[in-house]
C-alpha cells in the first residue's frame, strides 16, 4: 500500500473507533416513533435549545422510558447542579445506562457514554495526534471534548481501563475542573455544563482490579438494584411488549435465580435478560423456549444450575 494511502487508512480507521461513542439512539427511535432534530428541541424544562454546537448529535433526541425506583432522580439533579462526578454502582442490566440517558435527556444536556474495556489508553479517553495526508492534526478524545464543550461524559465500567485512565479523570473531578492535553501542551479548562459520571458493578472487582480509593473518593454515589417485583414487571412489560401476567412470571422467576447467587450463580438474571425474554414471547416464541433461549443458557453452563433454573421456568410457564 502506498503510504499516503496508508495514513489515509489509518485515519480512517480512528474515525470508525470515534463513531462508536454515538450514542445508540437508533432502535429506539424507530420503535417510539419519529425523531424531532435535537437542534429544535426544547429542554425538558423548557429553555431554549442549546445553539447547534458539535455536541447535537449526542443530545438524547427525545425522553427515555424510565421508571424511577426511589429519590435518584432528585438526588442526581442536586448532585449535577452543583457538578459533583456522579458514580452508578449496580449490578449489570438494572438500569444505570437509561438512567444517566434519562437524566441527560432531563437536564437538556449532551450525552457522551464510552465503553470502558482493558485495552483502552489514556489517549482514547483524552485524544491524540493522528497522522493525514496533510501531516499530524490533533483528534480530541470523548472525554476532552465532553469537557470542552460541556457534555454529561458517562465512563460505563470504569474500572476495566489501565490505570492510566482512571488516573487522567482526577484533576477533572476534583475543584479544579482541568483536562491536561499532555502531548499537545494545552490545559482544557472544563465547560461549566460538564459533568463526569461513572458506572461500577460492585463485586465483579477483583484485588488486582477495583478502582483506587484516591478515584474512589472522588464521586458522589448511587446505588443501584433490580426493582421490587411490580415495578420490576412494569418495566419488563413496557420495554418488551408482553402482558402484565407474563412479565410478572418473568420477574418470579430472575427472584428465584437471584436466590441463587453465590450458591452456584456469579449473578442473578437481569432485568434485561427479563427484557429479552418477554421480546421472543412478544415475537411469538413459547415462553418455555423463549425463557431457555434468552434466560437459562446463557447465564451458566453448570447442569445443576441449569436444571435448578429450568424448573423455576416450568413452575411459572
Ligand atoms: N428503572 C428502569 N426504567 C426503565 N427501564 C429500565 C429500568 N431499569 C432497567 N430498565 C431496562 O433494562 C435494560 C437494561 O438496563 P441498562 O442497560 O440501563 O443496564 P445497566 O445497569 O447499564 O447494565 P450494565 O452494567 O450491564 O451496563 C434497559 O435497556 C431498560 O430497558
Ligand atoms: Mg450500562
Amino acid at each position: 500500500m502506498r503510504h499516503g494511502a496508508l495514513l489515509k487508512e489509518i485515519a480512517m480507521r480512528h474515525d470508525d473507533y470515534v463513531r462508536t461513542y454515538a450514542p445508540r439512539q437508533e432502535a429506539r427511535a424507530t420503535r417510539t416513533g419519529s425523531v424531532m432534530p435535537a437542534a429544535y428541541r426544547p429542554a425538558a424544562d423548557g429553555s431554549a435549545p442549546a445553539a447547534a454546537t458539535g455536541l447535537d448529535a449526542y443530545r438524547v433526541p427525545q425522553e427515555p422510558y424510565y421508571r424511577a425506583l426511589a429519590d435518584e432522580v432528585d438526588l442526581y439533579e442536586a448532585a449535577y447542579s452543583v457538578r459533583l462526578p456522579v458514580m452508578l454502582k449496580g449490578p449489570t442490566g438494572c438500569g444505570k445506562t437509561r438512567f444517566v440517558e434519562y437524566m441527560a435527556w432531563k437536564l437538556g444536556k449532551p450525552l457522551i457514554t464510552v465503553a470502558c474495556n482493558e485495552d483502552m489508553t489514556a489517549s482514547d479517553l483524552v485524544g491524540r495526534y493522528l497522522l493525514d495526508a496533510n501531516g499530524t492534526r490533533w483528534q480530541d478524545g470523548p472525554l476532552a471534548t465532553a469537557a470542552r464543550l460541556g457534555a454529561i461524559c458517562y465512563l460505563d465500567e470504569v474500572v476495566e481501563a489501565r490505570q492510566d485512565t482512571t488516573v487522567a479523570i482526577h484533576p477533572l473531578t476534583d475543584a479544579r475542573r482541568i483536562l491536561p492535553l499532555e502531548k499537545k501542551g494545552e490545559i482544557i479548562q472544563a465547560h461549566p455544563d460538564f459533568q463526569l459520571v461513572i458506572s461500577y458493578n460492585p463485586g465483579y472487582q477483583s484485588l488486582m482490579k477495583d478502582l483506587k480509593q484516591s478515584t474512589k473518593q472522588r464521586f458522589a454515589a448511587l446505588d443501584f438494584h433490580y426493582p421490587e417485583h411490580e415495578v420490576e414487571a412494569e418495566i419488563v412489560a413496557h420495554e418488551s411488549g408482553v402482558g402484565l401476567d407474563v412479565a410478572k412470571n418473568l420477574v418470579h422467576i430472575a427472584e428465584r435465580s437471584r436466590n441463587l447467587k453465590g450458591h452456584g450463580l456469579d449473578e442473578g438474571l437481569s432485568t434485561r435478560m427479563l427484557i429479552y425474554a418477554g421480546s421472543l414471547i412478544a415475537q411469538g416464541v413459547a415462553p418455555l423456549g423463549a425463557c431457555q433461549m434468552a434466560l437459562v443458557r446463557p447465564i451458566t453452563d453448570d447442569p445443576d444450575m441449569r436444571d435448578a433454573l429450568d424448573a423455576a421456568v416450568t413452575t411459572y410457564f
